[in-house]
């Protein structure tokens, strides 16, 4: 049998956490042959109920859970580990202001960098999901030199499984047929409701997207022509897969979290067994200044994954209503790092 593989995750004893533990614990991340050796860490307050999620791993009786890490302990935490889940973040209360937000996380993810650095495996692959991912990821990356910058990402699936079901429910075919739509960008810090803060400014793209098996089998026709109406996708499709998280923190009174578990175990996947030929798939990761972002920024690409490596696709056409919406990501990205790179000195 396969040696196990260290994962850890953050903010174990969340809500997220509550979902992607098991998911992975059941085989969905690394397949149902590859054992796995959980890493679990929360703060030292959440120290009884993370207790409570170990008893429940041990009650599930996964015959692919090979041991079980819970601690509080950083360095015990990040020690051996080849997968990072960093989701564990410090949420913003009421009447914080964008700028302690970002100190607060700079704080954490600093230190967590350094703890990549100094106990995690050299191939770590790192994925950053809690808020403000990009920027989260970028200081994480940052403190952990030495390490490859092709290590570090952060999540933008779930918007891009929001784009697919959306597109899938308009044109009235299964999610399975839509293909190659993309997320640009970051996940803004821009609103707050119910207490919790909604990212909205990313930028999803249907310009390269196309439908499989439609409108018969083996013919493929490009979304915007399946769904022929390009004010629906200006005025309706964008700003509903943007204000998406808000409409669920609506409904739930708590933010999307088996959605975003789901969108966690697919970026993994993908990352370490490789996307399917000809399927391009969104992740925010290093810029080299492809598509003039700025190098270094943590910006969502379209990529395909092989071999363990993922790779940016070149080339694609991108509209100039795109473009601007990009140009508008690209700042506040900027304005981001700046603020968070000022506190790390
Ligand atoms: P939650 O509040 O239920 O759980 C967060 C957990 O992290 C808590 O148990 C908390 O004690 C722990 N934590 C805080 N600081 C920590 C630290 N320094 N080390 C370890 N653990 C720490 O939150 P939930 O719903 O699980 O969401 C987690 C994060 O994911 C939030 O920041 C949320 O905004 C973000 N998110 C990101 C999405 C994306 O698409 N990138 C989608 C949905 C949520």
């Amino acid at each position: 049998p396969a040696a196990p593989i260290r994962v850890l995750v953050t903010g174990a004893a969340g809500q997220i956490a509550y979902s992607v533990i098991f998911m992975i614990a059941s085989g969905q991340m690394f397949g149902p042959h590859q054992p796995v050796i959980l890493h679990l860490l929360d703060i030292a307050k959440m120290a009884d109920a993370l207790k409570g999620v170990v008893m429940e791993i041990d009650d599930g009786a996964f015959p692919l859970v090979a041991g079980v890490v819970a601690t509080t302990d950083i360095k015990a935490a990040f020690m051996g580990i080849q997968v990072a889940l960093l989701i564990g973040a410090f949420p913003r209360g009421p009447g914080m202001q964008r700028k302690d937000l970002l100190k607060m996380n700079a704080s954490i993810f600093k230190e967590q960098g350094e703890a990549l650095k100094n106990y995690a495996s050299r191939s770590v692959k790192v994925l950053v999901v809690g808020n403000p991912a990009n920027t989260n990821a970028l200081t994480t990356m940052t403190q952990a030199s030495g390490l490859p910058a092709s290590n570090f990402s952060a999540l933008t699936r779930l918007d891009q499984n929001r784009a697919l079901s959306m597109i899938a429910e308009k044109v009235g075919v299964n999610v399975n047929k839509v293909k190659n739509v993309i997320i640009w960008g970051n996940h803004s810090l821009t609103q707050l409701i119910n207490r919790f803060l909604c990212y909205n400014s990313r930028v999803p793209d249907v310009n390269s997207a196309y439908i499989q098996n439609y409108p018969s089998p083996s013919v493929i026709t490009p979304v915007s022509t399946a769904v022929n109406d390009e004010k629906w996708i200006r005025e309706q499709f964008i700003p509903l897969v943007q204000n998406r998280g808000a409409a669920v923190i609506a409904a739930r009174k708590l933010s999307s979290a088996a959605s975003a578990a789901t969108a966690v175990v697919c970026h993994m996947r993908d990352w370490v067994l490789g996307t399917k030929d000809g399927e391009i798939v969104s992740m925010a990761v290093c810029s080299d200044g492809s598509y003039n972002v700025p190098k270094g920024l943590i910006f969502s690409f379209p990529v395909t994954c092989r071999g363990g490596e993922w790779t940016i696709v070149q080339g694609l056409k991108i509209t100039d209503f795109i473009q601007s919406k990009i140009d508008l990501t690209i700042k506040e990205l900027n304005e981001e790092k700046e603020a968070a790179l000022s506190f790390l000195n």
